[in-house]
């Protein structure tokens, strides 16, 4: 306990003097909490090297990646790590878990980084002027597929989705329509996970058609390889047509249009949706995308600050220590939430089950 904490709060003095560095010249750096060779890490690479390329010379912005050296440390080291190379921003993707997330979060706010979060992490996220989201909030897809459902007039569906843990985000789906809003028409919804561990879907397919009799089927599953899968099995079903209907949550759809489109020989006769978040060109995953508007952002606020006349260091309100208690030995939970003034009570409770 008392080592994370001091992890914290000693490299600070050498982050402000190396920021400052930093930022004197036309090379900033943002940072990553994953691990080299991760997609977060890679998305971020391509994203910068993409505005590097593309706006690089004539922004003089250039940007480099800065992301922990050391593997098997916990995120606040990682966090340490990075902030003492002086980073102007750093990238949060949704492969850290909520709690990590949060944590991350918070000690952007406290460190005043900014912090740009392609995924909000829970309903109840983080409130402070340093974290941005990019990405759709949690439950936005199925709040989106929601309202799209209200132009199908169906009286039914059935809900397929992958992990435990999309249940809470699929809430608006679940509770889709009272009676009330439909005139008195009761419409069922049935909610099944799909089969774990397999890339047979034949099984629950079959079981869908048969005793589930249902024909409009709603996918949730982040995994593009489980829809291509599903789907090319329900056809070798004869479930590729009227009445199937097909829906997913799923924002990277469109990366499979050549092989819905009939591309290879095979054919889809049903309808199947699916939602688009970002439009790219060339058509790219949604958090790659997401990560390239990230760096796009990051270097048009320090274009335009600049544009104005206004020092990076200055908005970025770097923390000025001797304003802070410095207490390098702080120990329990309650005692370094105490010196943590700055941060307001909802953080303060999360945190303190942190560190
Ligand atoms: C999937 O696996 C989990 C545990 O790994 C289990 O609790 C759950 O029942 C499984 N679901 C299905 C549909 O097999
Ligand atoms: C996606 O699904 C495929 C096939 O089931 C699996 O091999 C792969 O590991 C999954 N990817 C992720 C990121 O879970
Ligand atoms: C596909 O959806 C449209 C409305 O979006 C509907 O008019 C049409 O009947 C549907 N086709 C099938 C085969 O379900
Ligand atoms: C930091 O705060 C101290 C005390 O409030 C002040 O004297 C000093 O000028 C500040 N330094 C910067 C760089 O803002």
């Amino acid at each position: 306990m008392q080592e994370k904490c001091r992890l914290v709060w000693c490299p600070i003095a050498l982050f402000l003097l190396l920021a400052s560095r930093a930022l004197a010249e036309d090379r900033f750096h943002i940072g990553t909490i994953a691990n080299r060779g991760s997609f977060a890490y890679e998305h971020l690479r391509y994203a910068i090297d993409r505005w590097n390329s593309e706006h690089g010379s004539h922004t003089h912005i250039k940007f480099s990646i800065v992301s922990p050296i050391r593997y098997d440390n916990n995120y606040e080291e990682r966090m340490c790590e990075i902030m003492q190379q002086g980073i102007v921003a750093v990238v949060l993707s949704n492969e850290e878990d909520e709690q990590d997330a949060q944590l991350i979060k918070s000690m952007c706010h406290y460190f005043n980084i900014p912090c740009l979060s392609l995924a909000s992490s829970s309903l109840r996220d983080t409130v402070s002027d340093f974290v941005t989201l990019l990405g759709p909030s949690r439950g936005a897809g199925a709040r989106a597929t929601s309202e799209f459902l209200d132009s199908m007039r169906w009286t039914g569906f059935l809900l397929a989705y992958q992990h435990g843990t999309d249940l809470e985000e699929l809430s608006p789906l679940m509770q889709y329509k009272q009676i009330a809003d439909t005139g008195g028409r009761r419409i069922h919804i049935k909610v099944r996970r799909l089969p774990n561990n397999t890339d047979d879907y034949e099984p629950f397919l079959k079981h869908v058609k048969t005793r589930l009799k249902q024909t409009n089927i709603i996918i949730h599953s982040n995994n593009i390889t489980v829809l291509y899968n599903l789907l090319q099995q329900a056809r070798g079903l004869n479930m590729a047509e009227p009445p199937f209907s097909y829906v997913f949550t799923n924002t990277d759809l469109s990366l499979l249009e050549d092989f819905l489109n009939n591309m290879y020989g095979a054919s889809f006769h049903c309808n199947i949706t699916g939602l688009q978040l970002v439009k790219n060109d060339p058509m790219m995953k949604t958090q790659l995308a997401l990560t390239s508007e990230a760096v796009y952002v990051a270097g048009m606020a320090i274009y335009r600050m600049r544009e104005v006349g206004l020092d990076v260091k200055g908005l970025w309100k770097w923390l000025n220590l001797s304003t802070r208690p410095r207490t390098p030995t702080i120990g329990g939970n309650v005692r370094l939430a105490r010196h943590l003034d700055g941060w307001p009570n909802n953080e303060r409770r999360h945190s303190e089950g942190n560190f």
